[in-house]
């Protein structure tokens, strides 16, 4: 081999080096986060509907409801659903909804867009507030 090309395939070596390296450094990030709004049109759409409205006698609404007011109540609505009788600005739902599959910053994030969103207002739901009811229940 001569010093040319010996130098050419250094370089090609070094070129290769540094590709991989950039390429660890890329699979370290953190792949892209949902927002409460994606979650929410994840899971909860299904059943409460786009702006939260519900459905009259199936579905309680989220937009406006008074249910909102108890936060604890709404954190374990959503950790653990609820089977039986609910009422929701003075109609009475009798139904079942599931225990939502989510983690701490999942509840957390969907619960802020649900108090930010529909005419509603309240403060961000933490995660730390989800963590700690969790361990309760
Ligand atoms: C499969 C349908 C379904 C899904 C999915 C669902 N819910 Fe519900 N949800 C219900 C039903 C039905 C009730 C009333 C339960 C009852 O009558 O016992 C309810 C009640 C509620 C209540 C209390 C009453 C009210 O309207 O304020 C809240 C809060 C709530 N859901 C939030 C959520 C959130 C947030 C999500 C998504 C993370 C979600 N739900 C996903 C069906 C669903």
């Amino acid at each position: 081999m001569n010093k040319l090309s010996l130098i050419t395939t250094a370089g090609i070596f070094i070129i290769l080096l540094a590709s991989c390296g950039g390429n660890t450094s890329s699979s370290n990030q953190p792949a892209a986060k949902l927002s409460g709004e994606d979650i929410y049109k994840k899971t909860c759409i299904t059943c409460h509907l786009p702006k939260g409205e519900g459905l009259p006698g199936t579905f309680p609404p989220l937009a406006k409801s008074d249910f909102l007011a108890n936060r604890e109540s709404v954190i374990k609505q959503v950790l653990k659903g609820n089977i039986g009788e609910q009422v929701v600005n003075g109609t009475k739902y009798n139904s079942v909804m599931p225990a939502q599959p989510l983690g701490d910053e999942e509840v957390a994030l969907v619960l802020t867009y649900v108090y930010s969103n529909f005419g509603n207002s309240g403060a961000p739901v933490t995660a730390a507030e989800v963590k700690a009811l969790r361990s309760k229940l």
